[in-house]
């Protein structure tokens, strides 16, 4: 018996095998607007192919931004998001720099907990999943010509999802690639737009192919200085000092990143944003990498120019607590004292 909700209330899908992947739920929120205007108001509609111009700006020029945020299931059934207005906030720094209107953090968070209430059968029961929330905001009107889109869209989808890698909470297998940059010094590096994707499939194909989990991308500049993984950031553990790179443009500045941080301090850790160098990356006695997605995974080994170093994992390390603590804040079975988890009605 599942709680709260009946059996026959849950969406019929296998609850205790779910993976990070796409499974359309009932509902998806849409809002539209011109360059003119701000949004306005947006509503429900069941979830569907949407209509777009072939000279939309997202599909000729990559004027797109995305988000992701999840919702739990608390014990006693009710449901919570995690600080959704960190995504609000860092999309429209994002829309910013895409030149592109965005939704005000009201409206972005209200988008989400309407996705997630008329989605509610689809948000797993408490400790086998979450709901994943998608928010999309993308240049939607034609444009031959290299300039923004006359009109935006700005949409909401969910997914019920597990674990994002295949590993599950084993340790990742990285790969530092010194070929391919994800980001350059005055490029989008550090927002979410769609354009920043595509181009690490090549590296992280290659290193799957290779059996590596994930790839860490070097500094576009001097090639030396660690930035990130495809789709988290990066911590190391050295002693009771714990580092992480410093958010200067050319990486994420992830939620999940900026709660960790508050954590490692709480519980005693030392904490420096800064450069990392790849040769104290591989010396350090612990690696974990930070996420909506991934949440907190320990780094079980990372191969840099045929070298293979392994790091400390299991009960012992660090990151283990980490993960434990975000974890329980996050599906409200530790009390949240820092305001982060906001309860959807
Ligand atoms: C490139 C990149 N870095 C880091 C992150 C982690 O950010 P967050 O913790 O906000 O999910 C993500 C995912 O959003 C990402 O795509």
């Amino acid at each position: 018996m599942l709680h709260n909700l009946s059996d026959e209330e849950y969406a019929d899908i296998d609850w205790d095998n779910l993976k990070f992947g796409l499974m359309t739920t009932d509902y998806m929120y849409m809002m539209k607007c011109t360059k003119e205007e701000n949004f306005q108001q947006g509503q429900l509609s069941r979830y569907g192919n949407i209509e777009l111009s072939p000279a939309a700006g997202v599909l000729n020029y990559g004027q797109g931004l995305f988000e992701g945020t999840k919702a739990y299931r608390k014990e006693d059934g009710r449901l919570l998001l995690f600080r959704p207005d960190q995504n609000a906030v860092r999309m429209k720094i994002g829309a910013d720099r895409m030149c592109m209107p965005s939704p005000s953090v009201d409206q972005f968070v209200d988008a989400v907990k309407q996705t997630v209430l008329a989605n509610k059968r689809w948000v797993p029961p408490a400790g086998k999943g979450s709901l994943y929330l998608r928010p999309l905001l993308i240049g939607s009107g034609p444009s031959l010509g290299l300039a923004p889109a006359p009109e935006y869209t700005f949409l909401v989808y969910a997914s019920p999802v597990g674990n994002y890698f295949k590993e599950g909470l084993a340790p990742l297998r990285l790969y530092v690639d010194d070929e391919f940059n994800r980001a350059s010094p005055g490029g989008t590096g550090g927002v979410k737009t769609i354009s920043n994707y595509a181009p690490v499939l090549k590296a992280l194909n290659r290193a799957k192919n290779r059996g590596f989990s994930d790839v860490l991308y070097l500094d576009s500049v001097n090639k030396r200085y660690v930035e990130e993984a495809s789709a988290c950031n990066v911590f190391i553990v050295k002693g009771n000092l714990i580092s992480t790179p410093a958010t200067n443009g050319t990486i994420l500045a992830g939620v999940t990143r900026r709660s960790i941080i508050e954590l490692a301090c709480d519980i005693g850790y030392e904490v420096e944003e800064r450069g990392i160098s790849v040769e104290e990356l591989m010396d350090a006695d612990e690696v974990f990498c930070t996420g909506t997605a991934v949440v907190v995974a320990p780094v079980g080994s990372i191969t840099y120019q045929d070298k293979r170093v392994d790091f400390r994992t299991g009960s012992e390390a660090v990151c283990q607590k980490l993960y434990s603590t975000l974890v329980g804040i996050q599906q409200g079975v530790i009390e949240d004292n820092k305001g982060w988890t906001v309860e959807i009605d």
